[in-house]
């Protein structure tokens, strides 16, 4: 079926009493007829059930979970406390003292944080590197490399990767590739059509879509997700409430028309931008001037509405008073809901020989036209 299909039906054939939305399964434990089935089922912990306890799994996640299993066509999917959460639990299902992650160096910033300040305490070493160039990813390979992550298009300047490319390379090395593929949805990419082994979304952005739930997931094999059920989700218990997970399904029903609309709106003020007399540049996949723009229309079916652009005033203060002068887009972190957002942040990735500030925005459902006023006014008081 199709994904606005899937979005409404899959996994909700059976309605319990009726009912037309599905229940809300808040109980923490479960509770079984004979020991014997428990003993089976504390062996199995089987991911569709029957459930044990709700730190490894739950009837109302597990319906999320198969819907966005299904929409990125992995074996299967698990929810977790946010897309951190889930971006740690990941990784650590690949390293161990000794091991080399090679990662994009563009990334999320707690991504980095944890690659690069943290697991060295567990003697876990990364590299960054530029990935746009796949070379430069194969080129800072160890012998002891045992995970290529990438995210893709990135944080704040939306730099792709060649999955295609880096995820064949992955399997033939056997090393494993896993991505933060928040930024482009389900809908949008696909990255285990590429060979990627595992990919994570913050599904406190679009998925959810209402900047009213933290929630993050993971997508990948069965037999890794068994492992890492046993495991990282035991001993960190960083899974999902109950709660979270039935207002994601909420907000996952209207997916669809959401990117639709965000997708259209993102680009447009995203062009609206480019042509300013007070932009020096915009960083937008959805540009038809972006210059990886092959790649886009290659691995992506399509691009939301968080983008950054580079304006000409280039001091603090200047740049912030752009951002406090703007009236429908609120200075705050995260995106991907209902509103527009604006932030001034100040980048600087491998290949810029210093730092620049950038605004980033995004783009929510308000009408377009009203946007594009308060960003004119913002920009030329
Ligand atoms: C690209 C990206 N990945 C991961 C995260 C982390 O997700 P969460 O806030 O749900 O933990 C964020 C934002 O917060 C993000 O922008």
């Amino acid at each position: 079926v199709k994904t606005e299909t899937l979005l409404q039906h899959f996994g909700e054939e059976e309605k319990v009493l009726g009912a037309v939305t599905p229940p809300l399964f808040q109980n923490s434990l479960y509770t079984f007829p004979s020991c014997d089935e428990f003993m089976q089922t504390m062996q199995a912990l089987p991911e569709q059930g029957p459930y044990v306890y709700a730190r490894v799994g739950n009837p109302t996640a597990r319906l999320v979970e198969e819907k966005i299993a299904a929409l990125e066509g992995t074996e299967t999917a698990r929810l977790f406390a946010g897309g951190m959460a889930a971006i740690s639990m990941g990784i650590m299902t690949q390293v161990a003292a000794g091991a080399h992650v090679v990662c994009a160096d563009t990334c999320y910033g707690p991504t980095r944080q944890l690659l690069q300040e943290y697991l060295p305490k567990f003697g876990v070493a990364t590299t960054f590197v530029d990935a746009r160039c796949h070379e430069d990813v194969f080129d800072a390979v160890r012998p002891e490399t045992t995970l290529i992550f990438l995210e893709s298009p990135s944080s704040m300047l939306f730099r792709l990767q060649n999955l295609e490319l880096i995820g064949r390379y992955g399997k033939e090395k056997k090393i494993t590739t896993m991505i933060d593929s928040t930024w482009a949805t389900p809908l949008f990419q696909n990255p285990a059509r590429y060979g990627i082994d595992i990919v994570a979304h913050s599904a406190s952005k679009y998925l959810g879509g209402h900047s009213d739930v933290i929630a993050g997931v993971l997508c990948g094999s069965h037999e890794w997700m068994a492992r890492m059920t046993r495991t990282e989700v035991q001993i960190y218990a960083p899974s999902l409430s109950p709660f979270a997970a039935w207002l994601l399904l909420r907000g996952m029903r209207t997916l669809p028309v959401r990117m639709k609309q965000h997708q259209e709106s993102g680009n447009r003020i995203a062009a609206y931008l480019e042509d300013h007399p007070a932009v020096e540049r915009v960083f937008h996949p959805g540009l038809m001037s972006h210059p990886q723009r092959d790649l886009v229309t290659h691995q992506m079916h399509g691009t939301s509405s968080l983008f950054s652009f580079q304006p000409k005033v280039q001091s603090t203060e200047e740049v912030k008073a752009i951002v406090d002068r703007l009236v429908y887009f609120g200075i705050g972190v995260s995106w991907g809901g209902f509103e527009s957002l604006a932030i001034p942040a100040q980048v600087q990735p491998l290949d810029w020989m210093e730092p620049r500030w950038i605004i980033r925005v995004h783009i929510g459902l308000e009408d377009t036209d009203d946007l594009i006023r308060d960003l004119d006014q913002a920009l030329c008081p």
